[in-house]
């Protein structure tokens, strides 16, 4: 029944993803996620004036590198798309939070996540902190209202709270995907923002999907280090873990619906043995009663429409 119901959905709780390419005038379908696009600035501006009038106000925005090297060093440039997008978005739409990612795996030649250096081949933690402190300086300074580094590497959160606080923002806020497990539902992400590592996988460091506590460690680090929002990553599969970070620490806690997620249902619906609507909004409501108080999906513009 409707009035004794636990869990309500609102749109607040919802904030849309987005891949930014340059360019102008682009709108590119991406095969691996159905209905979504990759847009460059000037379409992405008229892209969420449009989500706006619909009433989602956050975007997570991942920018697709136009030439990757070594050491991912686009990334951090003032004139990636990534960067030209926010500040075009902060010029032209007002009441917009903006969140972006920060890794390298989109920039780098090898598809890691960090820079990767000797043989064999191992990712260089501490260098990578250092370039991802870079980039979301980068990012802040375009004006996004929050960071959202991704790439777990030990210590970046606390890099990036100190380059903020060293250089006058402050004022901005830190998501961090602190629980992010290695999991085979990013795939058709990787095919987005063609991230696929080159070699070997991302194991040694994102989260072994048999653990459950280490959570709750990786959690309780990055709230040490000033983070403003933790994350779960993914949320359908981890859903116990999403109900235990809340418990532990009462914090604002926001869960990742992956790209694997959404094209399973995309694919089901493709097929014609699910109603769509309803099982989105069952699975939206779920993340939320397992505990989490944002929701970071795919599905967050069509849901829109539905919620209200
Ligand atoms: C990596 C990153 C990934 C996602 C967001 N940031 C995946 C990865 O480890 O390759 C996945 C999001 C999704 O699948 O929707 N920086």
């Amino acid at each position: 029944m409707n009035r004794v119901a636990q869990t309500r959905l609102s749109l607040k709780d919802l904030i849309m993803p987005y891949f930014v390419v340059s360019g102008k005038n682009k709108q590119q379908p991406i095969h691996s996620l159905p209905g979504l696009y990759r847009f460059s600035s000037d379409n992405l501006v008229k892209e969420i004036k449009e989500i706006k009038t619909q009433g989602i106000s956050k975007v997570l925005l991942f920018g697709k590198a136009e030439h990757k090297d070594a050491e991912g060093s686009e990334s951090f440039s003032k004139d990636g798309a990534l960067q030209q997008a926010v500040r075009m978005i902060k010029e032209k739409i007002k009441g917009i939070t903006v969140i972006t990612d920060v890794c390298l795996c989109g920039y780098t030649l090898s598809g890691h996540c960090g820079i990767v250096k000797g043989s064999p081949r191992q990712i260089d933690n501490d260098r990578t902190v250092k370039v991802l402190a870079k980039i979301a300086s980068s990012h802040a300074q375009a004006g996004a209202d929050l960071v959202a580094p991704s790439a777990m590497m030990d210590g970046q959160v606390g890099a990036i709270r100190k380059m903020f606080d060293q250089h006058g923002f402050g004022s901005r806020g830190i998501l961090a995907y602190s629980a992010k497990y290695c999991s085979n539902f990013y795939g058709p992400f990787r095919d987005a923002l063609d991230s696929r590592p080159q070699f070997s996988d991302r194991k040694t460091y994102q989260m072994d999907f048999r653990n459950s506590d280490q959570a709750l460690k990786e959690i309780k680090a990055d709230i040490s280090q000033g983070a403003d929002i933790v994350m779960v990553k993914p949320a359908l599969a981890y859903l116990d873990i999403i109900r235990r970070a809340k418990d532990n620490f009462k914090f604002p806690l926001a869960a990742y619906n992956v790209s694997g997620e959404y094209a399973m249902v995309k694919q089901m619906a493709k097929a014609g043995v699910i109603k769509e609507k309803e099982m989105i909004l069952e699975i939206l409501t779920a993340i939320k009663r397992a505990g989490a108080d944002l929701i970071i999906t795919y599905h967050a513009k069509e849901a829109a429409k539905w919620i209200k």
